[in-house]
């Protein structure tokens, strides 16, 4: 009995390489190993938490944007971030994990989100530097994660880019109009800069050499570009649109290198990184008491439209 069914794992792993090989999207229906279907519920959630848990930090400045036409930009932003996380949720959700699996994960700390989304929003500068900053680096890496091989994943992906761009845009918008200000409204919008510009560096994970998930990643074409191309990716575009506002990017050794056609940086601080995501960075323990209140608050939805749901059937 046991070489039969050894014999059939067998058959689903080279049928799955084949397609990975061919490259064709792998679908949920589809045998999947299980080291791929674990290794996309931890990203594909952890992407998910961490559009919900962006939308803290924007949040706060709702009521204190300076304009209308602000606010509803900042609305709309927020509403398109909450949508991410429902494209995604739904994505993990086709590998065979509920949603309420999910969110445990992520009270109890089992799951992570961005570092990023663990500093605070001081200033409307900073909204400015999160949209052109996170934003603009969810794009780079969202924009290969067009590619990945799970075809639920993917197509999320190209929903969502469509939307970043407005986002990465409007905060190179309010960064560019500060920095064509008052000498106050330069001075926030580059302290912005000095505060996320080395947290969005760290989006792109730790460096190739030491990313423990790489290998499988691109074995099984989940990732089709590695943690440093993407940040370097990055750095390039974001140096020239920083120059052309006139803010100065907050690393002394940052350098062209004619060689590589790539800027070259400074060293990040994987101290603090590790620190954040651990759980001790400065917003960690407020993001997730109020993802849990909030949860909690909403218990007596989730409990209706499940009754609703129960009864429609009970009625078919
Ligand atoms: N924040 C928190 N944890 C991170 C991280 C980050 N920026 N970068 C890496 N890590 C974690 C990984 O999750 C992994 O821990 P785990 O094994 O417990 O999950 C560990 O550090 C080692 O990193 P690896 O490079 O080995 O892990 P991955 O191969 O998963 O690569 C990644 C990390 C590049 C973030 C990849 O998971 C990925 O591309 N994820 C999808 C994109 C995403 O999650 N973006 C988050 C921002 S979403 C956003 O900004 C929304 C925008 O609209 C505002």
């Amino acid at each position: 009995m046991e070489n039969k069914e050894q014999a059939i794992e067998e058959e689903i792993l080279i049928n799955f390489e084949k397609k990975i090989e061919n490259g064709d999207s792998i679908e949920p229906k589809d045998k999947m190993p299980d080291g791929y279907r674990k290794h996309l519920i931890r990203q594909i959630s952890q992407h998910a938490h961490s559009e919900v848990i962006g939308m803290q930090p924007e949040g706060n400045w709702i009521t204190r944007a300076p304009t209308l036409r602000a606010k509803q930009i900042l609305l709309a932003k927020i509403q398109d971030e909450g949508g991410h996380g429902l494209y995604l949720y739904g994505a993990a959700e086709t590998l065979g994990i509920s949603r309420s699996e999910l969110i445990e994960q992520l009270h109890t700390g089992k799951a992570k989100y961005s570092n990023i989304f663990n500093y605070p929003a001081l200033t409307w500068a900073d909204i400015g530097a999160i949209g052109w900053l996170v934003d603009g680096a969810a794009i780079v890496n969202q924009v290969s994660l067009q590619r990945t091989s799970y075809g639920p994943y993917s197509r999320a992906m190209v929903r969502i880019c469509k939307e970043e761009s407005f986002h990465q845009r409007q905060g190179y918008e309010i960064m560019a109009k500060m920095m064509a200000g008052t000498k106050e409204q330069q001075e926030m919008a580059q302290d912005a800069m000095n505060r996320w510009w080395w947290p969005s560096l760290m989006m792109f994970g730790p460096h190739d050499s030491s990313s423990p998930n790489s290998g499988n990643a691109f074995k099984w074409k989940i990732k089709r570009h590695s943690n440093d191309e993407l940040r370097h990716k990055f750095i390039d575009k974001t140096v020239q649109q920083a120059q052309v506002i006139g803010l100065t990017i907050p690393d002394k050794d940052l350098k062209w290198n004619e060689k590589t056609g790539h800027y070259e940086h400074g060293a990040i601080n994987w101290y603090e990184f590790h620190k954040v995501i651990a759980g001790n960075g400065p917003c960690n323990k407020q993001r997730m008491e109020h993802h849990i209140k909030v949860h909690n608050d909403g218990k007596w939805v989730r409990e209706a439209a499940e009754a609703h749901r129960l009864k429609k059937e009970r009625q078919n």
